[in-house]
């Protein structure tokens, strides 16, 4: 299949997990404290930035979407580093000159390590929203005639129920059983919604033809049985992990596409031993309280493969997610992450293959989709360790953090360069 002129083919990363160096960040000082593998120099690709551009574009790449970390531009509150600003403006620069189109995400996980030391609630106040949003205004302004596409949030439903809701990563807040009285009720998702809704406005004012969305972490969800209760416990999972976030920015206008992260699909149970009454079956869930205990519960996998991330491949879920996200906003989506985590090399080619594939069988169907970026460039820090290698390069840190091609990069490069899916095989 073709895909339209224009279309985007590219990649994703995140500051943190690939540039090296940011002491300053909250992750840094949760890895200490819980005695994970320290990002440190990460891919070094705060130095090679150069060499991430000329991988793009061995890749034939139209497109990179990388973030901007907020803890390097304003290291202390209130003092922004001016050299910070002008290297990402040197850096989408030279994207653009090189025919790639810079997508710049203004949070991706990380942030400023001071932001919990005066406010350790962190956004279970308003107090983050103000400087979130002056950080904005700075990095907008620094990268105005470079950058017109923005991501504000990156899987902001990720980062809140792992950091404010099972206590996983920073700030580590548990709320258990009340999880749903602290994101829905109290608000919590609603302040970020409104911190977007605001992002959205400020960049929009300093360019109009801006496009700007966030990036949503998007699941296959599929019930574990099939009956009432659990058709249920998935609705309710559905609208609590994509839906709520997603209808507060579209009924305040602020979503010019969606962003769309796609890794896996997940069973749903209803439970009364989780919060909300929902057991959502990652492979997370299965390894955190084991295998016999996670059937015990009721848990179920598919028989599908597996990444390295224990998630199972799903690639007709892509087309389906895509596919629901069209009827229900009727936006264009851009898939902003989707890749595999293999350390072999061996599974990439078929994962992209398959999951190109899907797209474009949602695309035939109506999804107005408009570029598929692929997660990642690099291997990079996997939030508390190296081991999965996402990247269609390799990094080898005892050479210099050279990059190299990895399995994969050539049937990329064959679909960026053809813009068309690769059904032949490639091997
Ligand atoms: C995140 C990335 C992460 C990737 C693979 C996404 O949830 O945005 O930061 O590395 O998935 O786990």
């Amino acid at each position: 299949m073709s895909f339209p002129e224009g279309f985007l083919w590219g990649c994703s990363t995140a500051a943190y997990q690939v540039e090296g160096g940011n002491a300053g960040s909250n992750w840094t000082a949760w890895e200490r404290k819980k005695r994970l593998e320290p990002c440190g120099p990460a891919s070094n690709s705060w130095e090679l930035w150069r060499e991430d551009v000329r991988a793009l574009q061995e890749l034939h790449a139209n497109a990179y979407r990388f973030s901007v970390e907020w803890s390097r531009v304003e290291p202390h509150p209130g003092e922004y580093d001016e050299a910070v600003l002008e290297r990402y403006a040197l850096q989408a620069k030279a994207l653009r000159l090189a025919g790639i189109r810079p997508i710049v995400s203004l949070h991706h996980f990380s942030e400023p390590a001071w932001l919990y030391e005066r406010w350790p609630q962190g956004w279970l106040t308003d107090a983050p929203v103000g400087p979130f949003l002056d950080f904005v205004e700075r990095v907008s302004g620094a990268l105005r005639g470079e950058v017109s596409d923005w991501v504000t949030f990156n899987e902001p439903m990720v980062w809140l129920l792992f950091g404010y809701g099972l206590g996983f990563w920073p700030p580590g807040f548990r709320r258990g059983l009340s999880l749903e009285r602290t994101f829905v009720h109290n608000g919590l998702i609603a302040r970020v919604a409104r911190a977007h809704n605001e992002a959205y406005r400020l960049l929009k004012a300093d360019n109009p033809d801006a496009r700007v969305s966030l990036a949503q972490n998007m699941v296959d969800l599929e019930p574990a049985r099939a009956n009432v209760a659990d058709l249920g416990a998935l609705q309710a999972w559905d609208r609590f992990m994509h839906g709520h976030l997603l209808d507060l920015a579209k009924s305040a206008g602020t979503l010019d596409f969606i962003g769309v992260n796609y890794y896996t699909r997940i069973y749903v149970r209803s439970s009364p031993f989780f919060p909300m009454g929902v057991m959502p079956c990652y492979g997370e869930l299965e390894r955190a309280l084991g295998h016999r205990l996670f059937h015990l519960l009721g848990g179920r996998r598919g028989g599908r493969a597996l990444t390295d991330m224990g998630w199972e491949v799903v690639p007709e879920g892509l087309g389906r997610v895509l596919g629901r996200l069209h009827r229900a906003y009727g936006l264009p989506l851009l898939v902003t992450e989707n890749g595999i985590a293999d350390a072999t090399g061996l599974k990439r080619e078929d994962f992209l293959r398959e999951h190109v594939s899907a797209m474009g069988d949602a695309m035939a169907q109506g999804a107005d989709v408009f570029g598929y970026l692929h997660w990642s460039l690099v291997d990079n820090y996997e939030w508390g360790s190296f081991a999965p290698r996402f990247g269609l390069y390799s990094v080898d840190k005892d050479a210099a953090y050279k990059r190299r091609p990895a399995n994969g990069s050539k049937l990329f490069t064959q679909i960026a360069k053809t813009n068309a899916s690769c059904l032949a095989t490639n091997k």
